[in-house]
């Protein structure tokens, strides 16, 4: 099936219609938010969800998120819905967090991965937004890209993963360019079981209020250290290797330049395809440079751009500057660890080599 293009603001009707048709008739169709491309299916169709984890070679025990126009049609879906459910829906909807809550009875486990809660979103995409609205239907959509794989931020990338089959809704680049921060929210304290350009002091400021008096928001931190234990389980995106370019990624701190750069040398003189991403100025004549942003929103819309353009232009090794600390970067500082963790084959992790 081919790629459609859509106008990104004022969706054409028709395309929207033609979509809606082939999700509702149980087909997969890709769609841009505002974060990365998502691959949808009717989410209460386990026939037409099953037909997502086939195309994306992505492992039956993780979950997959609900995309819903609203909060009200979010709310049906879950069977307990919570003062900072409505708190922070109120607040971020559409937007990019993702609630996880008890799910409701018509939420097919296949959408669930069999936990007895779900991931519910409102994308603030005027495309997603129209295709749910026809729809009439909740869309279960992760990213549309290969497990494992960089997420899509534009079209392109998610026909080169997923080939000419699946019904391409083109509406340009996304605006925020990584995933959207998922959140338990009912654990005490809440929990961020992955950062996203919504922080945990975005959090932490809409639920200090009466109606729900939590201070504190949690970060998923030390969870990652063991992917095959329950807490991987609980949520699978915190596996350490995801979002990973094909090219080896190696962090370097700011301080590290100097030495980095001599490797970097040292890699290309040896016919290494290399590549370095710093915020800042960087002259070293020959070495692909990318600059990055300054700020976080900024560099996250960015990130996997560039990292999926690199990646084409047949870059190797691709060496990226740390970012600063700060709960703004969390959700990019957490992209970088997950693409930069070794493969276990003795590639190089650079500054972060974790391994689970
Ligand atoms: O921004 C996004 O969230 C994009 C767009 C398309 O909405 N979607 C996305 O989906 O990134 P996916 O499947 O690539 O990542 C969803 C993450 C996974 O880490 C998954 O484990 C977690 O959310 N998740 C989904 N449902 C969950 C649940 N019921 N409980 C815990 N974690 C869940
Ligand atoms: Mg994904």
């Amino acid at each position: 099936m081919p790629v459609v293009r859509v106008n990104p603001l004022e969706p054409e009707p028709d395309v929207i219609a033609r979509a809606a048709e082939v999700l509702r008739a149980g087909g997969l169709v890709a769609f841009p938010t505002e974060t990365v491309y998502g691959l949808g299916a009717h989410a209460l169709d386990p026939e037409a969800v099953a037909r997502i984890y086939e195309a994306k070679g992505r492992p039956a025990y993780n979950p997959i998120i609900v995309h819903v126009e609203s909060a009200a049609a979010a709310r049906v879906l879950a069977s307990e819905w919570p003062p900072e459910a409505e708190l922070l829906g109120s607040a971020f909807w559409p937007g990019p967090l993702t609630l996880v809550l008890p799910r409701a009875e018509a939420v097919p486990d296949i959408v669930t991965a069999g936990l007895p809660r779900v991931g519910l979103r409102v994308p603030a995409n005027a495309v997603a937004l129209a295709l749910l609205r026809a729809a009439r239907l909740p869309v279960a959509a992760p990213s549309a890209n290969r497990s494992m794989q960089l997420s899509p931020t534009r079209a392109e990338h998610v026909v080169r993963a997923l080939g000419e089959d699946v019904l391409v809704l083109d509406g340009g680049e996304t605006s925020v360019g990584i995933e959207s921060t998922v959140l338990d929210p009912t654990s005490i304290p809440p929990r961020i079981l992955r950062p996203g350009t919504i922080s945990a002091t975005d959090i932490a400021a809409v639920l200090r209020t009466d109606a729900a008096p939590r201070t504190d928001v949690a970060s998923v931190g030390s969870l990652d250290e063991s992917p095959g234990g329950d807490s991987a389980r609980e949520s699978p995106g915190q596996l350490d290797r995801h979002y990973s370019p094909r090219a080896e990624v190696r962090l370097f701190p700011p301080s590290r330049l100097d030495t980095t750069l001599a490797a970097v040398r040292e890699a290309a003189a040896r016919g290494v395809r290399v590549a370095v991403l710093t915020r800042g100025e960087f002259a070293a004549p020959g070495i692909h440079h990318v600059r990055m942003p300054d700020g976080a929103a900024e560099f996250a819309r960015r990130l996997y751009s560039t990292l999926h353009a690199l990646d084409d232009g047949g870059c190797q090794v691709m060496w990226i500057e740390m970012v600063p600390e700060g709960s703004e970067w969390d959700g990019v500082r957490d992209r970088l660890r997950r693409a930069a963790h070794t493969r276990g084959e003795g590639g190089g992790g650079g500054m972060d080599d974790r391994r689970g």
